[in-house]
C-alpha cells in the first residue's frame, strides 16, 4: 500500500499584522510505501505533527489531498474514514494515550473492541505484548508502567489490526537510550515485515534505522 499526500497545506487561524492565519504546513508532496521507514526530524513547532495528523486521516488539509492507494481519505464520510483508519493506519500519537481503567492487554485490544468484534484477537494481542517485552505486565494497569513500557504498549496497540501504515509521532520522547533503541527497533521490524512506517523524532539515533530522512523547517520539507 501507499500513502500519498498531494499538495497538502494546513493553515490555522492566528491573527498577526499581515494575516489572520498561520501556515503550519506549506504546500508539499509526500509519499510513504510499504516496507519503508521514513523519518521526519526538525525543531519543535515546524509542522511535523500537523503533517502526520493529516496523513493519519485525523486533520483535514486546508488544501490538497491524501490518498491511501486510490482512496481519497477526506472524500470519505466520517464513518468510512474511521473504519479505514482503524483497519489500515496504526497511529502512535504524541504523548500518552493509555486508558487508565483498562489493563495493558485491554488497552492493546482497544482498536478491535471499538468495532464490536465478536472475537477480539486476544492471541495476537498477547503475541504483540511478548514482542515488545511486556508479557509480564499484561494484567497490570497503565499507571504501573514506566514511560518506556507505555510507549511499547502504544506500539503493540497500533500494530494490533496489522495496519499497512504505521505513523509514530515522537514515540521515543523522554525515553532512556535502551528503551529508545528498543522502540526504534520495533518500528524497523514493522517496516521489514511490510508496513510503511513514518517516524517523527528528534532522536539522532533514529537515522540509522530509516530508509529516508527528511527535515521539516517552518512547514517546509527537505531531504537531509
Ligand atoms: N490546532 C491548532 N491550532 C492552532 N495552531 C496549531 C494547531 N496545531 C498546531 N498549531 C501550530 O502549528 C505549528 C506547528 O505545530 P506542530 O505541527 O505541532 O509542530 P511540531 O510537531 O513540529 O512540533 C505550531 O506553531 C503550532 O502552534
Ligand atoms: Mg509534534
Amino acid at each position: 500500500m501507499k500513502l500519498t499526500a498531494q499538495s497538502v497545506k494546513k493553515d490555522f487561524p492566528r491573527a498577526s499584522k499581515s494575516s489572520n492565519y498561520f501556515t503550519a504546513v506549506q504546500t508539499l508532496d509526500f509519499a510513504l510505501e510499504s516496507g519503508k521507514m521514513v523519518e521526519i526530524t526538525g525543531r519543535s513547532g515546524s509542522g511535523k505533527s500537523t503533517l502526520l495528523n493529516m496523513l493519519a486521516g485525523m486533520l483535514t488539509p486546508t488544501s490538497g489531498k491524501v490518498f491511501l492507494d486510490d482512496t481519497d481519505l477526506y472524500a470519505l464520510d466520517e464513518k468510512s474514514l474511521a473504519r479505514l483508519r482503524n483497519e489500515k493506519i496504526g497511529l502512535i500519537p504524541q504523548g500518552h494515550t493509555a486508558l487508565l481503567s483498562l489493563t495493558v492487554l485491554e488497552n492493546v485490544l482497544l482498536p478491535a473492541i471499538l468495532y464490536n468484534r465478536q472475537n477480539p484477537p486476544v492471541d495476537r494481542a498477547k503475541a504483540l505484548l511478548m514482542d515488545v517485552g511486556l508479557e509480564a505486565l499484561m494484567t497490570a494497569k497503565p499507571n504501573e508502567l514506566s514511560g518506556g513500557e507505555l510507549r511499547r504498549m502504544a506500539i503493540a496497540r497500533a500494530m494490533l489490526m496489522r495496519p499497512s501504515i504505521l505513523l509514530a509521532d515522537e514515540p521515543t520522547a523522554g525515553l532512556d537510550n535502551e528503551n529508545t533503541l528498543a522502540v526504534l527497533g520495533l518500528l524497523r521490524k514493522a517496516a521489514d515485515e511490510g508496513a510503511g512506517v513514518l517516524l517523527v523524532t528528534h532522536e539522532n539515533e533514529a537515522a540509522q534505522f530509516a530508509d529516508e530522512v527528511y527535515v521539516m523547517d517552518s512547514g517546509k520539507l527537505s531531504t537531509q
